[in-house]
């Protein structure tokens, strides 16, 4: 598929993916590296990210009261704010989001910058992807972080992918299931089409 921004010739749109798991063979980092190949197949420019790299210590309002809020959120709030649009993988534990996943969304909803605290959220369009080893493929957690980014603000796409039983779903970094790979096109393209017109204000 061309996007229209393909065809008119206009910069692409920029989107920011990142997982709830930062395990070295996590599956759902596997899942959103997929996910993001298909994006950029529709001419959108994804940058990938490892929440690893921003060593978030737990949100403590305490911490933030004494010590402001940690150089690396003001980073990641930041990536967030200036891409058009986020595309998350959504592992599940014990039936909902990571700590991880919540702990760098928590922190980033804070005001900082001299802007509200949901401001970077608000209508950025979020494709919410997930797998897990079980039979439900973190159906669970992704229908929380929905419930969770819709508060904040975002425009969290209706549609999303659960895919079970991870550990049969791929072969050799793939998807094994041919169909699959289609499901992804096209679910990748519904975030590629919600995307708004390129930003005056960005560099
Ligand atoms: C603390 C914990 C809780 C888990 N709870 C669930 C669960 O509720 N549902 C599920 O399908 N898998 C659950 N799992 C298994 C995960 O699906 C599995 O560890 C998966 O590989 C995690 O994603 P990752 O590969 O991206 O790290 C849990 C794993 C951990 C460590």
């Amino acid at each position: 598929m061309t996007n229209i921004d393909q065809v008119l010739d206009r910069p692409a749109k920029r989107v920011l993916a990142f997982s709830g798991s930062v395990r070295r063979e996590s599956w759902n980092s596997l899942l959103l590296n997929i996910a993001a190949d298909a994006l950029r197949s529709h001419g959108v420019s994804v940058r990938g990210i490892s929440l690893r790299d921003y060593a978030l210590p737990i949100y403590d309002g305490d911490l933030e009261e004494s010590r402001g809020v940690p150089q690396s959120v003001l980073e990641l709030r930041g990536l967030i704010r200036e891409h058009d649009g986020l595309l998350v993988a959504c592992p599940e534990y014990n039936g909902s989001v990571t700590p991880l996943l919540k702990n760098a969304l928590d922190w980033c909803s804070r005001p900082c910058d001299g802007l509200g605290g949901l401001e970077p959220f608000q209508l950025k369009p979020v494709l919410i992807v997930g797998t897990s080893i079980g039979p439900f493929g973190a159906l669970r957690a992704i229908s929380h972080l929905r419930a969770i980014m819709s508060k904040m603000g975002a425009a969290v796409v209706p549609e999303d992918l659960a895919l079970p039983n991870a550990q049969a779903a791929f072969r050799s970094g793939a998807l094994a299931d041919p169909d699959m790979e289609e499901v992804v096109k096209a679910l990748t393209w519904r975030l590629a089409e919600q995307l708004p017109g390129p930003r005056k204000d960005r560099s």
